[in-house]
């Protein structure tokens, strides 16, 4: 099964990818954490994303392109993936069209996660994340046991760079400008499916469920 994950900043991807990965043994793909990734080795593409991410801007989309082209052909990849952050732009959805014609493959589903900007902004004001193993808390809505500490692996959570009401604020006008757009591209290819991304984070999951049946 392939699909991509679309929504704003802040809609839940990331916490609904690891619920769908569990249950349908496929693997989660993020170029968000892949950039993050890159950065914390100091990396090339590492240290020419930093400026773009800190700001809340997109990373220029050969810089993508070529780092998602590296992990498509990687076997394990074969199963299936979910797609989190990415396509962001319509060349980068053109580009994926492109990889996937060339594959041989067909995507199942376009999710669309839709959340008001109110709760998204807080949301991501209060999101922390394992840098460990990865586990998303909100002080708000989820926090961990522990104050600041990973419930699974003890690890100190660690609140994102780019999680400040300010890059918040320009995170959420990329997304109207360059990413919603791709919603009319995959509607066109008859893929997408609207999920109300409000309320408990298992009821959202069970909608996702129900509509990949
Ligand atoms: P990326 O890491 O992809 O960030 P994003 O798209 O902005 O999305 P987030 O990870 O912030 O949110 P999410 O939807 O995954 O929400 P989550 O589940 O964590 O990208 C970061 C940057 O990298 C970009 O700005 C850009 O610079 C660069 N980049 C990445 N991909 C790129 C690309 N393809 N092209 C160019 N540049 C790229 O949840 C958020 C919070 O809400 C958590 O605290 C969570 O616990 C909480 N929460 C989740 N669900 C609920 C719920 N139902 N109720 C209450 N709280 C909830």
């Amino acid at each position: 099964m392939r699909i991509i994950l679309l929504g704003p900043p802040g809609a839940g991807k990331g916490t609904q990818a690891k619920l769908i990965v569990k249950d349908y043994h496929i693997l989660q793909l993020s170029t968000g954490d892949l950039l993050r990734e890159n950065r914390r080795q100091a990396t090339a593409l590492g240290d020419k994303a930093q400026t773009y991410m800190d700001a809340g801007d997109l990373v220029p989309d050969s810089l993508v392109l070529d780092m998602v082209e590296v992990e498509f052909n990687k076997p394990e990849l074969d199963a299936g993936y979910i797609l989190d952050g990415f396509p962001r732009t319509c060349p980068q959805a053109d580009g994926f069209d492109g990889l996937l014609k060339n594959m041989n493959l067909q995507l199942d589903h376009v999710l669309v996660l839709e959340v008001p900007d109110a709760e998204l902004i807080r949301r991501l004001t209060a999101r922390r994340t394992c840098p460990e193993c990865g586990h998303i808390y909100n002080l708000i809505f989820n926090p961990p046991q522990s104050e600041g500490i990973c419930d699974h692996d003890g690890v100190t959570l660690v609140h994102r760079s780019d999680d400040t009401e300010v890059t918040v604020q320009n995170r959420l006008k990329v997304y109207q400008e360059q990413t919603k757009p791709l919603i009319d591209h995959y509607e066109q290819q008859g893929l997408v499916r609207h999920i109300d991304g409000t309320g408990d984070v298992q009821a959202i999951y069970q909608r996702i469920r129900n509509v990949m049946k």
